[in-house]
């Protein structure tokens, strides 16, 4: 007897620690003193009468707003996350369905570029001469930001696309053992991403200041049409455009990337939808709950990954078999004068004067 009343005593202990606990602001619904039937509006359900059906308490719960609770994982205040269905559609359905088409896409037509255009040869073929175009730091830091978005990239579609396209060929427990190391790699490589993005943006942000040698550069589809290279500094329009998009989209994903590492604590796409609210005149929810903005963190993540990835394909081709000359500026970062000259003729004209003057600067022997 001692042994049950203990135990109801502790079991009522709990449920006031609970109720104290997990004090969500929604509105009071009080019975009738009198009748001891619900009142007006109560809490449907009631097992007393449960006559009135109270839509509107329903459709602030559902909204997923977040209530007061004391504790450290404040998205537990949130009682039902009517979103979540919502969220879950679109992960897996329009988001890997327009990912695979974006990225076949642009492997469509690339190979149909290169069947038709082939390699783009340099014109007047080597000189012998090279030019230094590249340093060591400029390399480095471009292969680190190379090879930890390469890394990110493909644990990142693992995530999308694993499951439907891994999982049948490896099995279920190569598969979880492969996802389970490809997801750890991708949050701390993530790291990485981010310090050579900023080395990245220092060293070159100079170089892609927009100038009117781009608006001719573009209007002459960067040598298509009209014949023969249009003058370029360092970076012609082309390369500018990939430069803006891999730091801008870069920044977005590591600052989402850093948000999903830290759940429910940030509210990045309320702040965000608010700032375009006030300056775009957007008419965007302001209010998110936390765990909704943990979702829409996670699309706007994946969205911005694969743009960047179509785009760094093209990047990729462009750097490699697509155009005669231009890996080495990357790997021994010399190239060949004449390649220099057909695709960036005042940058070799600028490291000519420069060269003189240095050379003048310096006393004869
Ligand atoms: C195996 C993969 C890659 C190859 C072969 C490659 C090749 C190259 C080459 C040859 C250049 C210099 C072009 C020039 O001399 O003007 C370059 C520049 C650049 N690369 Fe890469 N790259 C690769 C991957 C990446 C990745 C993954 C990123 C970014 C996430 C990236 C970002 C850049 C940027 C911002 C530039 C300067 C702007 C430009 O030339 O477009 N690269 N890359």
């Amino acid at each position: 007897m001692t042994l049950v009343r203990s135990f109801f005593t502790v079991v009522f202990a709990v449920m006031l620690f609970i109720a104290a606990g997990f004090s969500i602001t929604a509105p009071t619904y009080a019975q009738s003193a009198d009748t001891g039937k619900p009142v007006e509006g109560s809490v449907p359900g009631g097992t007393t009468s449960g006559s009135s059906s109270d839509a509107e308490l329903w459709r602030q719960i559902r909204s997923g707003d977040t209530g007061n609770v004391v504790g450290r994982d404040k998205s537990s205040g949130i009682m039902i996350q009517s979103q979540g269905e919502e969220w879950r559609q679109i992960r897996n359905g329009p988001l890997p369905m327009y990912s695979a088409w974006a990225i076949l896409g642009i492997l469509f037509l690339l190979s149909v570029f290169f069947a038709f255009r082939g390699r783009m040869k340099m014109a007047h073929g080597h000189s012998g001469k090279t030019i230094t175009r590249f340093t060591l730091l400029e390399r480095g830091s471009h292969w680190l930001l190379a090879s930890s978005f390469i890394v990110l990239a493909l644990t990142g579609l693992n995530l999308i696309f694993g499951k439907t396209l891994l999982l049948p060929i490896i099995g279920a427990s190569a598969f979880s053992a492969l996802t389970l190391f490809g997801k750890f790699l991708h949050n701390y490589v993530g790291f990485a991403f981010m310090v050579a993005l900023v080395m990245v943006a220092i060293l070159w942000v100079i170089h892609n200041i927009p100038n009117r040698h781009d608006l001719v550069w573009l209007m002459r589809g960067g040598g298509m049409l009209g014949g023969g290279h249009p003058p370029a500094r360092k970076f012609n329009a082309g390369q500018k455009i990939i430069f803006w998009i891999v730091i801008l989209c870069g920044a977005s994903i590591s600052i989402s990337g850093w948000a999903l590492l830290n759940p429910f604590t940030t509210t990045m796409m309320s702040d965000t939808a608010a700032l375009s609210n006030s300056i775009l005149g957007t008419e965007f929810a302001t209010n998110l709950g936390l765990i909704q903005e943990q979702q829409l963190q996670t699309l706007w993540h994946s969205a911005m990954a694969v743009f960047m990835i179509v785009v760094i394909i093209a990047h990729i081709y462009i750097g490699s078999i697509g155009m005669e000359g231009a890996l080495e500026a990357m790997t021994t970062g010399e190239v060949d004068q004449n390649w220099a000259m057909e695709h960036h003729s005042l940058w070799v004209e600028e490291m000519d004067e420069a060269s003189q003057a240095n050379a003048k600067a310096e006393p004869a022997e």
